[in-house]
């Protein structure tokens, strides 16, 4: 597709095919006046003032602000029912401990492959027209051989028929299946499922829930130690309820990321800058637990790539925007509007290993771009839990635009 983005009023992107971190988390390059030339779906060129004739179909943004569009590294996406009942009790008072991920279990095992796509598809538009072009998916609530794959199933559905690039996640090790013992579920996972995920070319990385209650550091470790050797990346849901040393583990394995963090020790820290590891942090889940946010300044300080996600689920984060969870990022974690634009776009292509391919407005790289209806790109996490989003561009073509509004702002 060919296209020419033109009338930019400020076009606001990171720069590079890998993560920035320390200092450069922050660093935009900001044109004013700006076009952006679109051939056979890859920018060719990005430049300021009057655009090259051009003959092919046009995008005029009108002066607005133009981002990269917005990368979601961590999502479960793909599930059957709602915990409704679970938000309830939470209002009322009571804790996560994780053990909802069942309720979500026992609902998906009883949804067809169509059903999940049915169920999913809407949740991915409504992220779409949020601004978001790229999101992981992770299983995790099947936890049999057959239930985990056809969840996989349904997200390479779901990456051929909608306008948004999907990359899968195998979190078999998301819950322990109560028909099994323990060892025997992790003995599955290391010599049946894993190998089965890798063999159908279902899932991209694996990741392991490293938590108190959920997997220890010593079964992640040899059930992606497996992962890894089926080719699959690593990841890690490091420390999300308590600190274990799953940072410790995702540094040791120099794993693509690890995410959650909120619990994380200054060694797992320091591990984590040690091995260049992406840290994928979601603030939307703090936010609905009422917990801690993760460290996102020591974080940077130390020198550690930080991104941002929703985690969206049923549970822990019903939170489908990314545009929020960078508003709660610069308002709770410390992150300035640039960081936070960075951790969600550059980083969080990185942190699924897409930093060379999406993430920025750079030549070469694929035309993913959001139109946002705002005059500069700082107040995108102020204008809080309102769409701003005017148009989303694709591969070069205009896959989501809104209803023509007069701009306000
Ligand atoms: O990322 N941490 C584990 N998994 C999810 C929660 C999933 C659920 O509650 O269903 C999370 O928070
Ligand atoms: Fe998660």
């Amino acid at each position: 597709m060919d296209l020419l983005v033109g009338g930019i009023g400020q076009l606001a992107t990171p720069t590079g095919a890998g993560p920035r971190r320390g200092p450069d988390q922050g660093e935009l390059s900001v044109r004013r006046d700006a076009y952006l030339l679109v051939r056979e779906g890859r920018i060719a060129e990005v430049g300021e003032g009057r655009p090259p004739p051009f003959a092919g179909p046009a995008l005029d943004a009108e002066g607005r602000v133009v981002t990269p569009g917005l990368v979601d590294p961590h999502t479960h996406a793909v599930f059957a029912g709602n915990r409704v009942q679970e938000f309830l009790a939470r209002v009322r008072g009571e804790r996560y401990t994780g053990g909802g991920i069942l309720t979500t279990v026992y609902a998906t095992r009883e949804a067809s492959e169509g059903e999940l796509v049915e169920l999913a598809r809407p949740r991915f538009l409504r992220m779409l027209q949020l601004g978001v072009t790229t999101v992981e998916v992770k299983s995790g609530y099947g936890l049999t051989l057959d239930d985990e794959l056809r969840i996989l199933r349904a997200v390479r559905r779901l990456g051929e028929e909608l306008p948004l690039t999907l990359v899968p996640t195998f979190l078999g090790a998301h819950a322990f299946p109560p028909e099994l013992p323990r060892e025997a579920y992790v003995r599955l996972l290391v010599e049946e499922v894993i190998p089965a995920v890798a063999r159908q070319g279902l899932a991209r990385f694996c990741d392991v829930f490293c938590d108190e209650g959920f997997y220890t550091v010593d079964e992640a470790r040899a059930i992606l130690a497996e992962a890894r050797e089926h080719g699959l990346g690593l990841k890690v849901h490091a420390d999300e309820l308590a600190q274990v040393g799953a940072a410790e583990l995702a540094g040791e394995l120099s794993a693509v990321s690890a995410e959650h963090l909120l619990h994380v020790s200054q060694e797992g820290i320091q591990a984590l800058a040690r091995s260049g590891t992406v840290a994928v942090l979601l603030p939307g889940t703090a936010f609905v637990l009422d917990e801690p946010y993760p460290p996102a300044r020591d974080l940077i300080a130390a020198g550690v790539p930080v991104a941002l996600g929703t985690d969206f689920n049923p549970g822990s984060s019903p939170v489908a925007s990314l545009p929020l969870a960078t508003s709660l990022a610069v308002l709770r974690m410390g992150l300035s509007p640039a960081e936070a634009l960075v951790a969600a776009t550059l980083n969080a292509a990185a942190a699924i290993g897409l930093a060379d391919k999406v993430g920025s407005l750079e030549a070469g790289k694929r035309a993913d771009l959001v139109v946002w209806d705002v005059r500069s790109y700082e107040e995108i996490p102020y204008w809080i839990g309102q769409n701003l989003v005017q148009a989303v561009v694709r591969g070069g073509r205009v896959v989501w635009r809104s209803s023509p509004t007069p701009s306000s702002t």
